[in-house]
């Protein structure tokens, strides 16, 4: 048997993923939707997914806004439905023709509380979303992908410092982590790079949504005690994935972006 050709060398800049295409799984809000703003900066195509329509209107409308993709609209389309739905995930490939890369930041804080006040169903659920959803997302990118596409998928913090209260989610993230290795090893003969970025606290309107955090002054006060004295920007968090998408010999990585509050 002839040894399989090695993954293109290309730039590992970001400015490189220009004319590249990316399907963004819960690109509609937050980290995703900054990394759409981002890509369609440096010239990429961008598919976002999303369950609410009225939100992935508003997103897609955004990103066309974008500067660079005056008079492209095609260059930024939209999907709405269950990003763990493979059926969902199938119809924006196909609706993006090709694809290069994959971002699944879909996901929120449903499932927290203790471990005795949660169904079994609840517990099911919570795993089953974040864990089944990286699956479909890998199941569907990797008959598609072309040899040094990559997949990235998302972790948080919590999963090396847990709160209590966060068993199922927590758990079901850190399941997203050991997947990514699996996976990376799984598709390297295919030439496709699997990756995870764990976020640690960022400004969105996930964090927003949490008690006491619904104003510039309570996301501010509750940033001052990180070691950088605020909260990573939904762009700084998704700069992060960028760079995986673009750096062709990254794979089975979970990076961290915390501003250090791992460390502390
Ligand atoms: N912000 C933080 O501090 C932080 C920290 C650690 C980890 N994270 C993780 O990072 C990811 C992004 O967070 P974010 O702060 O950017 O959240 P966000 O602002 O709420 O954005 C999440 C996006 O995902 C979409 N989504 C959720 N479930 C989906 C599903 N099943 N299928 C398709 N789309 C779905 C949401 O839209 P629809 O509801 O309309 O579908 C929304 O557009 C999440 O997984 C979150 O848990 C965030």
């Amino acid at each position: 048997m002839s040894p399989a050709t090695p993954i293109p060398v290309r730039p590992p800049l970001t400015s490189a993923l220009s004319g590249t295409t990316a399907v963004l799984v819960g690109g509609t809000s937050g980290i995703g939707l900054a990394a759409a703003v981002l890509l369609r900066s440096v010239g990429a195509r961008v598919l976002l997914v999303g369950r609410d329509p009225g939100r992935l209107k508003a997103a897609v409308a955004r990103v066309r806004d974008v500067e660079q993709a005056e008079g492209l609209d095609d260059a930024v389309q939209g999907v709405a439905g269950d990003g763990a739905d493979e059926k969902i995930l199938a119809e924006a490939f196909d609706r993006a023709g090709s694809v290069d890369h994959v971002l699944v930041t879909a996901g929120g804080i449903s499932g927290s509380g203790p471990v005795t006040g949660l169904t079994a169903d609840e517990i099911r659920t919570t795993v089953d979303s974040r864990l089944q959803a990286a699956f479909s997302a890998a199941r569907v990118a990797a008959d598609r992908l072309p040899a040094g596409g990559s997949l990235t998928l998302t972790s948080g913090s919590l999963v090396v410092r847990p709160l209590p209260g966060m068993a199922a989610l927590v758990s079901a993230v850190g399941a997203v982590e050991t997947l990514t290795k699996a996976l990376a090893v799984e598709l390297a003969p295919a030439r496709l790079r699997v990756n995870t970025v764990r976020f640690g606290r960022v400004d969105t309107p996930l964090m927003r949504s949490m008690p006491g955090l619904d104003s510039d002054e309570a996301i501010a006060a509750a940033g001052s005690t990180a070691p950088l004295g605020r909260f990573a920007t939904a762009e700084e968090a998704a700069a992060a994935a960028l760079f995986l998408m673009a750096n062709n010999y990254m794979t089975g990585q979970v990076i961290t972006i915390d501003g250090g509050e791992s460390l502390v």
